[in-house]
């Protein structure tokens, strides 16, 4: 089902042909400013010292930009891009033949990293650590592990999930970056830098309203660009206005928020099958066909972000926003159910509340004025966002904080 998504943030083959609009210095790259300014430093230090960039984890959801950031990275140290990915490399010995073919200098680009297997993880430490591998000769008594330099390199990771990652893999990295969801206006910038290489003609408030539906996801913003000018071509508008991209979108049924049909009937059967939740992720997923870690990746941190919908330790919920947002009734008691549970996360929804509730209403002025607008590292979220080194310890994202801003908010929106 995802694959079919217009607003999926995974990489489809149009993104990988259309690799030309990606960004390929840090200068070009857009949003991300804590994350972008911190490893312009340490890329500027490591090239004065001709010492390779010490390892780096990027973490976040998918579509912000974590392969762009990779690509970036080599061709700041003038290093050459190795790229696999954790499922790819299935046995040490796969892992072995990558390291020892690496050239001095070399970033190896490892894609959910997360999914590397234990055995595989072993042979990583000492690389990463001393650029050597410990390589078993032999079998049974007689076998003995000679120690094989490996060239100096930088190892990337990324991944959707940095909980998932052992702790000691964890700590070899020494810079820790977590991906925010991007600014509207950054999307803008995005949107209309892309237009400009692809020579699609766009107004700025054309490319202002893909922005807010793109649900602060480059992928996704290009993606929507790309399909909104097939509607603008097809209907003869030369131009993507305001009203040919609203149009174009209200067709794709992607609403101002960015929610697509499937967001929709998520929230719509915690509403419906399990009165308002919490339901368990198995069973919520069993109930929409969906797999449990695609909805933990795909669907959740940007509902979790909007406010949409929570995290208990007895399963997910449904906000009152999210009632009130898909104009459903709420059950009565929904506040004080979700005031005795404990949350797992605390995504900063106060800052978007307002505008949650102003899109909800069809308050187009304030939409307009940026009503709609993502969350990002100047928000409520900005504490989260770090551009940390030899951070082992804070790699877990969504995570932290009680949750008691939420209810005291959200209350308002159902005086
Ligand atoms: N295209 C996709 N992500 C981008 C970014 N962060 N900056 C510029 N262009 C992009």
């Amino acid at each position: 089902m995802e694959e079919e998504r217009l607003v999926s943030p995974g990489a489809g083959l149009e993104e990988i042909e259309e690799s030309n609009i990606r960004p390929v210095r840090l200068l070009d790259y857009i949003g991300q400013s804590k994350v972008k300014e911190n490893l312009e430093v340490f890329i500027k230090a490591a090239r004065q010292r001709r010492d390779p960039l010490d390892h780096v984890l990027l973490y976040g959801p998918p579509g912000l930009g974590k392969t762009t950031l990779a690509n970036i990275i080599a061709a700041e140290m003038g290093a050459q891009l190795r790229s696999t990915s954790g499922p790819a490399i299935e046995r040490p010995g796969d892992l072995a033949a990558i390291l020892t073919n690496l050239e001095p200098m070399d970033v190896l680009f490892i894609d959910e990293i997360h999914r590397l297997n234990s055995s595989v993880e072993e042979v990583l430490y000492p690389a990463m650590e001393d650029y050597c591998l410990d390589i078993m000769i032999g079998k049974g008594p007689s076998a003995r592990t000679i120690r094989m330099d490996v060239p100096p390199f930088t190892l990337v990771g990324a991944t959707t999930r940095a909980g998932r990652l052992s702790a000691p893999l964890r700590g070899r990295f020494g810079v820790v970056n977590r991906l925010e969801y991007y600014h509207v206006d950054d999307l803008v910038t995005i949107v209309t830098r892309a237009a400009r290489i692809l020579l699609i003609e766009i107004e700025a408030e054309g490319a202002k309203e893909i922005a807010r539906r793109a649900r602060g996801t480059p992928r996704i913003a290009n993606r929507l660009l790309k399909r909104v000018r097939d509607f603008a071509q097809v209907n003869n508008h030369n131009v993507i206005d305001h009203e040919t991209a609203k149009d174009a979108m209200d067709r794709l049924e992607v609403d101002e928020l960015g929610l697509d049909a499937v967001d929709r009937h998520l929230l719509l059967a915690i509403m419906q099958k399990f009165g308002g939740g919490p339901v368990g992720l198995d069973t919520l997923g069993a109930s929409i066909s969906e797999e449990t870690e695609t909805i933990e990746d795909v669907y959740e941190p940007y509902l979790l972000q909007m406010g949409l919908l929570q995290r208990t330790a007895r399963g997910r919920m449904a906000t009152a926003l999210a009632y009130q947002y898909l104009k459903q009734a709420p059950p009565a008691d929904i506040a004080q159910r979700a005031a005795q549970l404990s949350f797992l996360d605390d995504l900063g929804e106060d800052t978007l509340h307002g505008a949650i509730s102003r899109a909800a209403t069809g308050d187009s002025a304030s939409a307009e004025a940026g009503a709609v607008e993502m969350p990002g590292a100047d928000g409520a979220e900005g504490q989260a966002s770090k551009g940390e080194v030899g951070g082992s310890g804070n790699a877990k994202p969504g995570s932290a904080g009680g949750n008691s801003r939420l209810s005291v908010s959200r209350e308002g929106l159902f005086d």
